[in-house]
């Protein structure tokens, strides 16, 4: 893996995407005051404070696209809820990629693809933690949030847990490309919210509604509506 060390940016995900070409595979983009980061469906990521860590992962495992590339994202959530235990807290991740602690969120993935005719050119995995936050700056965020510091009323070394994610995704990653899901399923299924539970899913305009009843071999939440009807979705926002 190599590093990238950015003093100050608007986005690194934007960052990577606008210099696909001279980054390498493999490598971590990171920097501790970011400007403009951005969320999943054109949420803002709000910046906390140089304490936290805003960071890019670069992957360019082939030049056609597979379908588990797409399930990187919950390789790199099942890693960072992981190290997140190394602290001592119970993280569970909310599918399809994020994590949250006491109901309230930790961490945050965006995963952009950069294709040019046809030919994948890079993936960039973008993921945003706090890990010291004051309380005054959470309550600023659009829904319950936290930080590692209040859940272990601990300052955290933010650069050694950069390399507590990197490591471990690497450990990982060779064997995710070629395995795909089935590598982590039980892992991640094991810190899955909501698992058994009633749930509803919002997948473009429509609202699913259902108790979830597996995490499938690829990655997708299996929800059985009222009727006993199965669903499976690839992709949505649970509610
Ligand atoms: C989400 O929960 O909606 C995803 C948040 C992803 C935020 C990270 S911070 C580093 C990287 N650069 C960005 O602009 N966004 C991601």
């Amino acid at each position: 893996m190599d590093f990238l060390y950015l003093e100050e940016i608007d986005s690194t995900n934007k960052f990577a995407k606008e210099n696909i070409n001279s980054i390498s595979d493999k490598t971590i983009i990171y920097t501790f005051k970011q400007t403009a980061g951005r969320g999943r469906l054109n949420r803002k990521w709000q910046f906390l404070g140089e304490d936290n860590i805003y960071s890019s992962i670069v992957l360019k495992p082939s030049p056609k696209m597979l379908d588990i590339y797409s399930n990187l994202t919950q390789l790199l959530c099942l890693v960072l809820a992981q190290v997140f235990e190394e602290y001592g807290v119970i993280p569970k991740i909310k599918w399809p990629n994020d994590i949250r602690i006491n109901h309230k969120k930790i961490s945050g993935i965006l995963a952009e693809a950069v294709s040019e005719q046809n030919k994948l050119k890079g993936i960039v995995l973008g993921f945003g933690v706090n890990l010291n936050a004051p309380k005054s700056f959470l309550s600023g965020i659009d829904q319950p949030a936290t930080a590692l510091n209040i859940e272990t009323e601990q300052d955290i070394d933010k650069k050694l847990f950069l390399k507590k994610v990197t490591e471990q995704f690497c450990l990982y990653y060779n064997d995710f490309i070629e395995e795909g899901f089935p590598l982590i399923r039980e892992e991640y299924k094991r810190r899955a919210e909501f698992l058994n539970e009633p749930i509803s899913v919002k997948v473009f305009d429509k609202v699913y509604e259902g108790i979830v009843v597996d995490i499938t071999e690829n990655g997708a939440l299996k929800l059985k509506d009222e009727n006993n009807k199965e669903h499976i979705l690839l992709i949505g926002d649970i509610l």
